[in-house]
């Protein structure tokens, strides 16, 4: 019998992420490409997720998330951020703040809530692969803004340029995967400009709020009260507690949009795991330091590696936050980023991101002319990051 399925997403392929793992493992490569920590999520977490199941706190929690959780939140973002947030402006856990399935949930609800048909959305350029296929399905389109080499930093003349009478939203993310760039504080007055003057909403996509490196400031939407009125910021407990698996994560908006955010989340998922819910608010309660000693954590490993990388033959870009180091490897090799990780991969034994999937298909071929840079993700022990590098330094 033959289908007349029509696909609604003809052009969508694996994530480039997955492709990449599948081929680590094939190979038993050194997996640096996936972004996932080697290493464990702390026992006190999982000491308190065992104890919230064995105690029989294993059914639904409130749709927007456990009171307890929203307020650490709450007080949370309060702590981190508090230099431009007056305690009049805290963040209201309760009302403000709603608990997903990972980020992914988060940024799929908040393009849900804001997107419709016909408006556009600008992304920026190598950008995370979640946002386009979440706008498309919302019918809406996205306009591609390649964000500047080799500083990968936003060109707002371009934005103001591409802002038309269907332009919705603007997403950022700060920390950049896959770049490690972050945006400063005049990126986000400039932002803040924009979005009031052309009546338009940002998603802010946070996930590595709490890696940046050599004392620079991560610049959240939640330190500016007047942008955050026009935006969805999210977050990911699973970057910041070493716990990608759990698949938890939030978003924080204002009233207004927070109320269109919870009626889509209710019917998404309804709620997220009980026991995680209550494992991570007691972590958030009792174990604050886990927090701000993370960026010092990462900033030590990106050192390992790029110190261990030294003698080698690529060209090591500034990594100012997440835990990714672009190398760029024109010294190296002709072929494009795409066949030079694969042979990466198969051939010297180290697994990497290439950046061109990240880009609008159609404009791949024109990169691959001037673009020779992968990703590493550094959230590895440092003997995998040592012997990758010593593989790296013989090429
Ligand atoms: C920029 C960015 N946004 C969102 C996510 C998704 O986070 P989560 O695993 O919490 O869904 C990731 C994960 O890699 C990411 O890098």
């Amino acid at each position: 019998m033959s289908s007349s399925f029509t696909s609604k997403m003809p052009n969508i392929e694996t994530s480039i992420f997955t492709e990449m793992s599948v081929m680590a493992n094939q190979h038993q490569a050194i997996n640096l490409s996936q972004g996932f920590p080697e290493f464990d999520t702390p026992a006190f977490l999982k000491d308190k997720i065992n104890q919230a199941i064995s105690e029989g706190r294993n059914q639904y929690s409130p749709s927007n998330g456990l009171p307890e959780l929203l307020t650490q939140i709450a007080d949370m973002v309060h702590r981190q951020y508090q230099t431009h947030l007056t305690d009049e402006q805290k963040l209201n856990g309760l009302n403000n703040v709603t608990i997903t399935s990972g980020a992914t949930e988060a940024l799929w609800v908040a393009i849900q809530a804001l997107v419709r048909p016909n408006d556009e959305v600008i992304i920026f350029d190598p950008a995370y692969d979640s946002y386009e296929p979440a706008i498309e399905l919302a019918g809406g389109t996205c306009r591609h803004i390649t964000l500047d080499t080799p500083s990968y930093a936003i060109n707002w003349s371009q934005v103001e340029q591409s802002i038309n009478a269907k332009t919705r939203a603007i997403i950022v993310n700060s920390p950049h995967n896959p770049t490690g760039s972050i945006l400063s504080e005049s990126d986000l007055n400039t932002l803040q400009g924009l979005v009031e003057k052309y009546d338009l909403y940002v998603i802010s996509d946070e996930v590595y709020e709490h890696m940046t490196f050599d004392g620079l400031r991560h610049e959240s939407v939640l330190r500016y009260p007047e942008l955050f009125q026009r935006a969805f910021v999210v977050s990911s407990f699973g970057k910041t507690f070493h716990c990608t698996g759990w698949k938890m994560g939030y978003c924080a908006a204002p009233n207004e949009l927070m109320n269109e955010f919870r009626k889509i989340h209710q019917y998404v998922t309804f709620c997220s795991f009980t026991p995680a819910q209550i494992a991570i608010a007691q972590m958030l309660k009792e174990q604050p330091s886990h927090i701000t000693e993370l960026a010092n954590f990462y900033q030590q490993k990106r050192d390992v590696l790029t110190n261990a990388l030294k003698s080698s033959r690529f060209t090591l870009l500034p990594s100012k936050g997440t835990y990714f180091l672009l190398l760029d490897y024109s010294a190296i090799s002709e072929l494009n980023d795409r066949e030079f990780c694969q042979w990466l991969t198969k051939e010297a034994g180290v697994a990497a991101i290439p950046l061109s999937p990240l880009y609008p298909a159609e404009q791949r071929q024109e990169y691959h002319k001037n673009n020779k840079v992968i990703r590493l993700c550094f959230a590895k022990n440092d003997d995998t990051l040592l012997k990758a590098a010593e593989i790296l330094c013989q090429l």
